[in-house]
């Protein structure tokens, strides 16, 4: 399904499609764009307080991991994932914080399908959770936008507002159609980007060599269930104290 209507999270992009999916593992966007140039553009756990950050590969593609301790005493585990060849896994940006839970998953597994090489359009299947066997009326999908909190991803906003309060779509398009790598001035906050690029390379290596890429099964018996690596972790502080100060949680 088409998981955000008319909102610019889901929409079709007029910018290639790595711009989009690079998006998936850069937290520090989370900082930059969307607290310090837009002001608070999400809320609950994701907002306030210093985050530790780090990115690692995973046996899918490459995933970050973000700790925070909160403002209530609880230390938020957060983990984002790109598979490759272009899917990622986002846990809900709209947790609270407020109560203990360990790796809780993300609910969509989202897509960024490429239309040409200058627009991406977004695809997500949600699991949405059953009541009386029909689908929850009142859940969210946890990547779904909140429009008073983030009305960056309103698709009509006039210039003015788009420049004063530019959202991921402003910063994606806005990179030009294709961005020129070679323009870029990489750094640390760019890491789980540039493993990610790197990831992508040696895949296309592996095809013009004639070798299978990353994740394509072809046995059978193989053909199982695959564990993610996206979820949210809140830990009281009695569990941040007792356990070592780690991502793999
Ligand atoms: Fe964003």
């Amino acid at each position: 399904m088409r998981l955000w209507g008319d909102y610019a999270v889901g929409m079709v992009k007029d910018c290639n499609w790595l711009q989009h999916w690079e998006n998936v593992v850069d937290p520090y966007h989370l900082l930059m764009l969307h607290q310090w140039i837009s002001g608070d553009q999400f809320d609950g756990a994701l907002m306030p307080g210093k985050a530790t950050i780090g990115w690692e590969k995973t046996p899918l593609g490459v995933r970050y991991n973000l700790i925070k301790d909160l403002p209530n005493g609880n230390r938020l585990v957060r983990h984002a994932e790109c598979i490759m060849p272009n899917m990622f896994i986002i846990p809900s940006i709209r947790e609270p914080g407020t109560k203990p839970k360990r790796r809780e998953r993300g609910t969509e597994l989202s897509w960024a399908l490429p239309i040409g090489n200058e627009h991406v359009r977004g695809m997500s299947i949600v699991a949405w959770p059953l009541e009386n066997g029909e689908p929850k009326p009142d859940w969210k999908p946890g990547t779904d936008t909140i429009a008073d909190i983030r009305p960056g991803s309103y698709l009509e906003r006039s210039y003015e507002e788009r420049q004063k309060k530019p959202d991921d779509l402003e910063a994606q398009e806005g990179q030009r159609p294709i961005a020129i790598h070679a323009l870029e001035n990489l750094a640390h906050s760019d890491t789980g980007i540039v493993i990610l690029r790197r990831l992508l390379r040696e895949q296309l290596r592996r095809v013009e060599e004639g070798l299978d890429p990353i994740n394509v099964i072809r046995n059978p018996s193989a053909n199982q269930r695959i564990p993610t690596g996206a979820w949210n972790t809140i830990l009281s502080p009695a569990e941040a104290a007792a356990l070592p100060y780690s991502e793999d949680l």
